[in-house]
């Protein structure tokens, strides 16, 4: 059964796609095809999980949508940019994203390496463009998401994933691999409200951080048992992938029933992290459901 998103999810949706829109230009004097594959990266049926994230954990604490925008347009640079490299052929070698062919396989493996790289680097531009934010507030979300898209964070956790393929790790090393390489983003998505907030309550701060790291854990089991379980059409990405490349994941290594289970968990505890809140954290409770439970 679909799960159908209520209304404010929808509005959040519509609005970052519409800045997405705008921040990734199409260039009429565009002499090759970067912009266009860049555009083609991002535009093109992507959840918007983070951006959700940032809207709704941003309105546990009430912070105006205008001041989210930029940091929610910035993270889903950064995320696209992550998938077209991870697709790559000296990567996971995948042909299908988001329903449409990989961008090295629509444009050329050249051409998305760099859009890819100027995906990266749009993200903190418009970061730093922003009439939205005052310059501490962008240099706090610029010192967040960078440590979480580099070499400690998302980047480190590629690095290890390749590493790993054909390999059995424990539950300790699997552990820093999926929260290197996924649950980073999306605890910085959770934090970066954080950003934006002068008295910061520091257990409250804690409380979020350990909920964004479970979040993050729960969505990529759920990607892995996803891989398994479900079909490409549905995946709009090849259905297998994991087991064709041997990756080390959850349910290679522990078993499909133990990766449930251990998603079941994570979720009761991210509900209980959400208990400080009343019902400005409704959107937030709703996201994290769907995201443990999705179907693609
Ligand atoms: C896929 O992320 C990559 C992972 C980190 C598991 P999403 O499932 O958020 O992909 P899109 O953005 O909706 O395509
Ligand atoms: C991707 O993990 C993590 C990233 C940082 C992009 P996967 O390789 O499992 O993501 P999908 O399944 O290709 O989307
Ligand atoms: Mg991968
Ligand atoms: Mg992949
Ligand atoms: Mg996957």
């Amino acid at each position: 059964m679909p799960i159908r998103s209520p209304e404010n999810i929808k509005v959040y949706r519509e609005r970052i796609n519409a800045l997405l829109d705008i921040s990734v230009p199409i260039l009429n004097n565009d002499s090759t095809d970067l912009n266009s594959a860049m555009r083609y990266s991002v535009i093109n049926g992507g959840k918007r999980i983070r951006p959700l994230l940032i809207y709704t954990s941003g309105a546990c604490f009430n912070i105006k949508k205008d001041k989210l925008d930029v940091p929610a347009v910035a993270i889903e640079l950064l995320h696209s940019f992550s998938l077209v490299h991870d697709d790559l052929p000296s990567m996971d070698d995948d042909d299908l994203r988001r329903g449409h062919p990989t961008t090295h396989k629509k444009f050329s493996e050249a051409t998305a390496i760099l859009a890819a790289d100027a995906l990266q680097t749009l993200a903190f531009e418009v970061l730093a463009d922003s009439k939205n934010l005052n310059n501490s507030e962008k240099v706090r979300i610029i010192s967040l998401i960078s440590k979480a898209c580099g070499s400690s964070g998302m980047t480190g956790g590629q690095s290890i994933d390749l590493a790993s393929e054909g390999k059995v790790l424990d539950k300790i090393e699997l552990h820093k691999l999926h929260s290197m390489k996924t649950a980073a983003l999306i605890h910085a998505s959770i934090m970066s409200p954080f950003c934006l907030i002068e008295k910061v309550n520091n257990s409250t701060k804690k409380n979020m951080s350990d909920f964004g790291w479970a979040l993050g854990m729960a969505f990529q089991i759920r990607d892995d048992l996803l891989d398994i379980e479900e079909s490409t059409e549905k995946l709009g990405k090849t259905a297998n992938s994991d087991i064709r490349n041997k990756k080390a994941t959850w349910p290679a290594m522990f078993g499909i029933e133990e990766s449930y289970n251990y998603c079941d968990e994570l979720l009761t505890k991210c509900m209980r992290y959400l208990d400080i809140f009343d019902i400005e954290a409704n959107s937030l409770r709703w996201l994290t459901n769907y995201l443990i439970n999705r179907h693609h």
